[in-house]
């Protein structure tokens, strides 16, 4: 059977990698979590205290960086990093570091050498537009801000983070506005892309939208 590339993209807390996680699952493809790319550099320019106008800096730390996946989610150098970078201070800094073309030159190169083989459902901000413009099915995802933000707090009281709604919102907020408006590679719908707004949707409605789409796509010849 045909294996196609499906890229999901949206906003932030549209439930995107949940998602496209459970589209993955039940079409056996791989599925690759973007944003933990853009997320574990954070933490790696974090940790080495990175500033983010120092070229040189950003040079050398991208020079020694290898993202991989496993079972857990994303690895840093060889350290499984999933658990770090969900955190508020990951999440204000890394719409500020995704708007680094050094930065995005690397990591697109390497999500579209995963794409490479086909089977897979890539969630982001830019999949149907940069990295797969030739993707076989494209998802633009949306959903109300107060919607998001009560769906993000959820996430984060599950792992034991108490973060406050109106600042999950403001946050989420503040990075739809730095994505959409950064001069590299923003966040904006593909002109071929469905748009789902998942506001009422549960997760088994959108994954099954989405799986049916796939599966019209791969049956189309
Ligand atoms: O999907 P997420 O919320 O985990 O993504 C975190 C940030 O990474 C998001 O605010 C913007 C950036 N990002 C990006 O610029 N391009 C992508 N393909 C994926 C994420």
């Amino acid at each position: 059977m045909k294996r196609i590339v499906i890229a999901l993209d949206g906003f932030s807390g549209t439930g995107k990698s949940s998602t496209a996680k459970q589209v993955a699952e039940k079409l056996s493809y791989q599925y690759i979590d973007s944003g933990a790319m853009y997320r574990a550099v954070t933490h790696l320019f974090i940790e080495k205290k990175v500033d983010l106008t120092d070229t040189k800096s950003i040079e050398a730390c991208l020079d020694d960086c290898e993202i991989t996946f496993d079972r857990e989610g994303v690895v840093l150098n060889g350290h499984g990093v999933e658990g770090k970078i969900r955190t508020m201070e990951v999440n204000k800094k890394v719409s500020a570091v995704s708007a680094i073309s050094m930065v995005r030159r690397v990591l697109v190169e390497q999500q579209q050498k995963i794409g490479e083989g086909k089977g897979v459902v890539m969630d982001g901000r830019d999949i149907g537009t940069v990295v797969f413009p030739q993707a076989d099915l494209k998802v633009f995802m949306t959903a109300d801000a107060d919607i998001r933000a009560r769906r993000r707090m959820l996430e984060l009281q599950s792992k034991g983070i108490e973060e406050d709604i109106e600042v999950i919102k403001h946050n989420l907020l503040q990075r739809d506005q730095a994505d959409s408006t950064r001069e590299d590679s923003p966040l904006k719908m593909a002109e071929d892309a469905v748009e789902i707004d998942t506001s009422n949707l549960t997760m088994e409605d959108q994954v099954k939208r989405i799986v049916d789409l796939a599966k019209e796509r791969i049956h189309e010849g």
